[in-house]
């Protein structure tokens, strides 16, 4: 019997197939034993700029850099041989012009190894994913509540509540969807709206925080897990990892003040002389 495993990673044409099909199942991840572990079980990974908050205790995704998301990015795809991985453009490294987008995005392929990058906007950039899904780089969008423009937006807040909102970010996916992108995120928007995308456009739609209609989900890993202290209200908990660790935490701490460890004198015996 051959023993060979099938390295063989989920494409990009696969994702789309999706559509009107079974739910694309997505988590963030940024590190490589995490990433071995949903490998098998998630469709797509997506080195989110949400690591900078997650990972590196900053307010807002503002001071994420290329660097950061190419560091993370070869962790997971370290971590990884099925699920394909996404890693985000962070603030900063696209916006310019579809040119200074192409150059870090390659940036971004070629250091990690990852399938394709993600960015945030819709018609503003639409250009831009035509230019880099035209030239190899396949884009993931992302419209909505977008995170890198929380200073333009005042805070973290769901659009299209009001059905005055609604043309424009219809207008966003459909921009999204024509320049080539492969699949879009709606994030932090009414769920009437997040459905009525769904059923208009010809790309998957990906959501947090939008409609259990998207063509499938994504959530923050660590916000599931229960590692986050304050999650978004929308997000189910499916493990209590944060209390967990602070239990295993606090029994190791005793173990250590009672100099109790189990097998210690096996670890620490010198060896005999002779
Ligand atoms: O950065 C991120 O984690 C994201 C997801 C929330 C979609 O963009």
């Amino acid at each position: 019997m051959s023993a060979v495993v099938s390295t063989k990673r989920v494409t990009v044409p696969e994702i789309r197939a999706h559509k009107n099909d079974k739910p694309v199942v997505c988590l963030t991840c940024y590190h490589a034993h995490t990433a071995r572990l949903l490998d098998d079980h998630v469709d797509l990974m997506l080195v989110g700029d949400s690591l900078g908050m997650v990972m590196h205790g900053m307010e807002n995704t503002l001071g994420v850099t290329l660097e950061m998301m190419i560091a993370h990015g070869k962790a997971v795809m370290r971590g990884s041989k099925h699920a394909l991985v996404v890693v985000d453009m962070p603030f900063g490294s696209y916006e310019e012009s579809p040119q200074v987008a192409f150059r870090n995005a390659a940036r971004v392929i070629q250091e990690t190894g990852c399938t394709a990058v993600k960015m945030e906007g819709g018609t503003r950039i639409a250009e831009t994913v035509r230019y880099l899904s035209e030239r190899g780089i396949p884009v993931m969008g992302h419209i909505g509540l977008t995170p890198q423009m929380i200073q333009v937006m005042g805070g973290f807040k769901t659009q299209g509540r009001t059905e005055a909102e609604w043309p424009a970010i219809e207008a966003d996916a459909r921009a999204i969807a024509q320049a080539g992108a492969f699949a879009v995120v709606l994030e932090g928007m009414a769920e009437p709206l997040a459905a009525k995308i769904t059923r208009d456009i010809a790309i998957p739609t990906i959501g947090i925080g939008a409609s259990a209609e998207c063509d499938g989900q994504i959530l923050v890993m660590e916000d599931m897990l229960g590692l986050n202290p304050h999650p978004p209200k929308f997000v189910r908990q499916y493990a209590s990892l944060g209390a967990d660790i602070e239990e295993a935490v606090k029994a190791y701490a005793k173990d250590v003040r009672a100099r109790s460890f189990p097998g210690k004198e096996n670890v620490y015996s010198m060896k005999k002389a002779g």
